[in-house]
């Protein structure tokens, strides 16, 4: 059902009932039912949603300033952050802290997370039933966060939180609005492919002054 159709039917007083699968309901639950922000990290810390927990060192729930006007999201942890319980530590992690320096943000400013919460094996990309099991995760860390806007990273980060399949070629360099609160979100390429491919920086520029414009807008 389209969100118009759906927001005519809930304005009308309407219950509107939506099909859902079992897994995302029982996910949902769990992660909405936190009443606090400790909660959520502690309900993610025992996480066994996804085969992710079996081979996994810890979760990495996320690091940074919970009030944070700027919320990055990346893809999921790596073997560095695996090991070291916070996202973006190795080489892509600095190159991040980089990015966010030249828009004037010390990475102990922003809020970092993941769309997963546990490491995929060999760094492969997570499924489908990963994401979709760790998501209200996510999303109930960004309505405790509440971000002036959000930066999303890499063609994973980005496909999931604008629910796209579009390349991220075509969804970086716009804002987009994510969720029901309307956060700019802006997409950019993941630190990781740039330091693979060091002639995209110029765009991923353009996608941090985008943000730097957001954040510094007055209303
Ligand atoms: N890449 C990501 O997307 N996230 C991390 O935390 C580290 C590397």
């Amino acid at each position: 059902m389209s969100e118009l159709r759906h927001e005519y039917l809930a304005a009308l007083g309407i219950p509107v009932w939506v099909q859902r699968d079992c897994a995302a309901d029982v996910a949902d639950t769990q992660s909405s039912g936190a009443s606090s922000w400790q909660d959520l990290a502690g309900r993610v810390r025992a996480c066994t949603r996804c085969v992710l927990h079996s081979s996994r060192t810890q979760t990495v729930f996320g690091v940074g300033n919970v009030h944070a006007d700027l919320l990055v999201i990346g893809e999921a942890p790596g073997a560095d952050e695996d090991r070291q319980g916070e996202p973006f530590v190795g080489r892509a992690g600095q190159l991040l802290n980089a990015m966010l320096g030249a828009i004037h943000l010390p990475r102990a400013d922003v809020y970092i997370a993941n769309i997963l919460k546990c490491r995929p094996p060999s760094n492969r990309d997570p499924k489908p039933e990963e994401a979709e099991a760790c998501m209200p995760y996510l999303e109930r860390q960004i309505a405790f966060i509440e971000p002036k806007v959000i930066l999303a990273v890499g063609r994973i980060a980005a496909q999931w939180l604008l629910q796209s399949d579009q390349p991220i070629g075509r969804l970086r360099g716009t804002v987009h609005s994510y969720g029901t609160a309307s956060t700019p979100l802006v997409a950019s390429y993941h630190p990781a492919y740039l330091l693979r491919s060091p002639l995209a920086k110029a765009k991923a520029w353009e996608d941090l002054v985008l943000v730097s414009r957001i954040l510094n807008d007055p209303s």
